[in-house]
């Protein structure tokens, strides 16, 4: 069974006349759909088609291959979308592959001093690889973090030693990562040109983790396939990808400006992460396509079932109607928990007994979607049948073409990230990189501004 997006209580019958979608509504955009559609198919950007790139699963495989047995260990360095989709695969299909592998992979991403030498503190060097992962091969974190494994390396096994236990993941040309590990003499897998960090979970960049956590990358790029024969649809109520997108461009458009993505599953949080910073970083522009200023977006929060339930949902239920919301739901856990009869009469615990925590959750969720049905908030869910390889291929192809088509109706170009260019330059400045000393004397001035502090 494939992964279901079901829209049930974001349509008027379920939620009301005002908070709901209308059919009508939806169709409405059978058009623009199918314009947007055609137009993806015709220039297929290359995240589109990374699952059918199966030269990368081979080299992933044969590298993870040669390091597994030997590393028990890899340190991934990397940030954003050079960190999130890997972790995402990892977290939600650890030790699933049925195969040798199964390296610990540690996602770092911060440089936080202090969480990042506890990290490196507590790794067995000898038996730790670590892959440095940059698409542009500048960016200040993963850098940093890398120059300080790298002298680690060196200095305990000698140049030799430290080739063996890094690998480079970055553009195949460009970029002065690719430079230093050419230099340096490292083994490199490709981020492939023309995709994105944050589209690039399905490449190397994702893959490799993966495989060396043992999971299966082939059924992941076969569960993507699957999705991108539903993802060409231009009927839009039979493409999943297009329906999420023009869902929730309609609920923001009614003022829902934030998505709640709450996973009833742990293992899927940092699955739900890979979305929040894919919809923010891709959605979140101040100007459209034709140069209008518009400021576009919806902003993307991560809850936990049932973890905020006792957290954030009385907020979600009473307080401001701004908010859709998409839960992660799971049918069958990787695990069954019995929860033991043991004959407590008790009215709190007796009608746990002989039940089993994935009764309780996925009750809890049903109730959770309920509850705010009834209370007039729009939600959805998206159904994992299993938390298999497959699945996981199928979620992130699917959203990352949402994204992709939802960009489309906003009107604005999901793929730069302008934003967040003025905050890189001024750290560069105050970091002494040459070529950036005006931002350090503008930064400089700015420090002097007089503090209101108590
Ligand atoms: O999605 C993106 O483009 C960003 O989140 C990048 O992945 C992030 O900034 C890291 O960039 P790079 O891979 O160039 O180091």
């Amino acid at each position: 069974m494939p992964l279901i997006f079901d829209f049930t209580n974001l349509l008027t019958g379920g939620v009301g006349e005002k908070a709901g979608i209308s059919e009508e509504e939806i169709k409405k955009f059978a058009g623009p759909a199918e314009k947007i559609v055609t137009e993806a198919e015709a220039k297929r950007l290359p995240f589109r088609e990374l699952p059918y790139r199966d030269e990368y699963a081979k080299s992933v495989n044969s590298l993870a291959g040669e390091c597994a047995g030997r590393f028990s260990t890899l340190v991934n360095l990397g940030i954003g979308g050079s960190s999130l989709g890997g972790n995402a695969l990892v977290s939600a299909l650890a030790g699933s592959g049925g195969n040798h592998r199964e390296a610990s992979v540690f996602f770092p991403e911060n440089v936080d001093p202090d969480s990042f030498s506890r990290l490196l503190n507590s790794l067995d060097l000898e038996k730790t690889i670590f892959s440095v992962v940059s698409k542009s091969g500048s960016t200040a974190e993963t850098a940093a973090q890398f120059l300080v494994v790298r002298e680690r390396l060196i200095s305990r096994f000698g140049p030799g030693g430290y080739r063996e236990r890094v690998v480079a993941i970055t553009d195949p040309k460009k970029g002065d990562l690719r430079r230093l590990a050419e230099e340096d003499g490292l083994r490199t897998l490709p981020f492939p040109d023309g995709v994105g960090g944050r589209f690039s979970v399905l490449c190397p960049v994702g893959l490799f983790p993966a495989a060396m956590d043992g999971i299966d990358i082939g059924e992941v790029l076969a569960g993507a396939r699957e999705m991108d024969k539903r993802c060409r649809s231009t009927d839009l109520f039979q493409n999943p990808a297009l329906l999420f997108a023009i869902l929730l461009f309609l609920s923001s458009r009614k003022g829902r400006g934030m998505v709640i993505f709450w996973p009833y599953s742990d293992l899927l949080i940092p699955a739900a992460d890979w979305f929040r910073q894919l919809w923010a970083e891709s959605l979140g522009k101040r100007v459209s396509t034709s140069g209008e200023v518009i400021s576009a977006g919806q902003t993307p929060v991560r809850a936990v079932g049932v973890t905020d339930q006792h957290s954030q949902l009385q907020l979600y239920i009473e307080g401001p109607g701004d908010k859709v919301v998409c839960f992660l739901a799971v049918n069958d856990y990787r695990t069954v928990v019995e929860i033991p009869n043991a004959g407590i009469s008790l009215p709190s615990f007796s009608y746990l007994q002989g039940k089993t925590l994935n009764s309780l959750i996925r009750a809890e969720q049903e109730a959770t979607e309920m509850s705010l049905t009834n209370a007039g908030r729009p939600n959805c869910k998206l159904v994992f049948p299993r938390l298999s390889a497959a699945h996981l291929g199928e979620y992130f192809y699917l959203l990352e073409v949402a994204t992709a088509f939802a960009g489309a109706l906003f009107q604005i170009d999901p793929f730069d990230q302008p934003g967040v260019e003025e905050g890189k330059k001024l750290t560069f400045g105050m970091m002494g990189r040459e070529g950036y000393e005006e931002k350090q004397k503008e930064f400089l001035e700015w420090r002097k501004r007089p503090g209101k502090i108590v």
